[in-house]
């Protein structure tokens, strides 16, 4: 891969600017856990285990500036710095997750004030590396689901700019065809932020992909030609009972494909699911801001005063998903057994 979505620093993350992808690869520096905030809230890094990384670093960068020696008061310090990242975008349970892996760091009595925030750099790396590790794992068993000849759908960009690297539902493409398989990818625009377009084909191009850019409205005429033998997408948050949350477009995805007998399959790392809600219904859905919509590559492309809405996610019900693949294995249903089992 000639990229990398987040490079860690001595005393900064680097984040390539995915607003400026595919035509400029451009990195800015992130500084400060308000940096990391806006970087995650401004989307120049999206994509749930990749919001979740920029996170815990964001918590490393806010623990370094904070002066108090009083343990209760720098863990005060630090929770609203937390409160602040957090609030940054709703859907991903990365985000919360990788937070409060930080926040245990802290609390865990473990470090005085002057020694928290090199313990919160040295789990924030330890993330990063568990995350492309968590990616390839995915890969493994994915791949084994994926056979030769195959033509893939995905939706969004679930690939190494999603993630530390490597990819969840791209990452399974990539084993499968480092296992030798010919596998054709047909890759979702993705309207209206375009991840399929400006990323999924950007990125997949690189690495040498036979890879065909279709709109969002073709895939359900691609499946009645008989073009697309399965999908595989990514997650944002997934349900104790198996309901997932993904970019807006998936679920019309899964239900095209039950219609059309394909397999569905969902690719994410156990830090995707959220044991807390009981099903779809209980996840917050992002509502972006109406000018993305509005616009195509900043020209506006409908009338003035129109009403607009831009949910930036939807929730597949768990019924149309033949599988999760995870780093631990592969969920069928019944899925709330097999995700209490992955949680442990
Ligand atoms: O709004 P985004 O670009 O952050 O949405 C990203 C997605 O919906 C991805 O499919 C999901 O985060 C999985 S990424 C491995």
């Amino acid at each position: 891969m000639a990229f990398s979505t987040l490079i860690p620093q001595k005393d900064h993350l680097l984040l390539l600017d995915q607003r400026l992808l595919p035509g400029k690869t451009r990195y800015i520096k992130v500084r400060t856990y308000r940096d990391a905030y806006d970087g995650i809230r401004h989307m120049a890094v999206r994509g749930a285990p990749a919001i979740g990384v920029t996170a815990a670093f964001g918590v490393w960068l806010g623990a370094r500036t904070i002066r108090t020696t009083d343990p209760r008061r720098y863990l005060a310090e630090l929770e609203r710095m937390c409160r602040h990242i957090v609030s940054a975008r709703p859907t991903a349970h990365n985000l919360s997750w990788a937070v409060n892996r930080m926040l245990s760091v802290a609390r865990s009595g473990r470090y005085a004030p002057s020694a928290t925030a090199a313990a919160l750099y040295r789990e924030a790396v330890r993330m990063y590396h568990e995350d492309i590790d968590a990616n390839r794992k995915m890969g493994d068993y994915g791949a084994r689901l994926i056979r030769n000849n195959w033509t893939v759908l995905t939706h969004c960009n679930a690939g190494a700019l999603a993630t530390a690297g490597y990819g969840t539902a791209l990452g399974v493409l990539r084993s499968a065809k480092d296992a030798g398989k010919h596998i054709r990818i047909f890759a979702d625009e993705t309207r209206p932020f375009l991840q399929g377009a400006r990323l999924t084909a950007w990125e997949l191009q690189q690495d040498g992909f036979d890879v065909t850019l279709i709109t969002d409205n073709m895939a359900g005429w691609m499946m009645q030609q008989g073009l697309i033998n399965a999908c595989v997408v990514g997650a944002d948050r997934i349900a104790a009972n198996g309901d997932v949350a993904n970019k807006i477009g998936t679920y019309s995805v899964a239900v095209l494909a039950r219609v059309h007998g394909i397999p569905f399959y969902v690719a994410a790392p156990s830090s995707t699911f959220d044991p807390t809600i009981a099903s779809g219904s209980g996840i917050v859905i992002e509502e972006r801001p109406v000018h993305e919509v509005m616009t195509i590559a900043g020209r506006q492309i409908a009338p003035d005063g129109i009403k607009v809405r831009n949910p930036a996610f939807d929730v597949t019900p768990a019924k149309y998903v033949t599988g999760i693949i995870t780093e631990k294995g592969v969920i069928v249903p019944p899925y709330k057994k097999g995700i209490r089992a992955l949680l442990g």
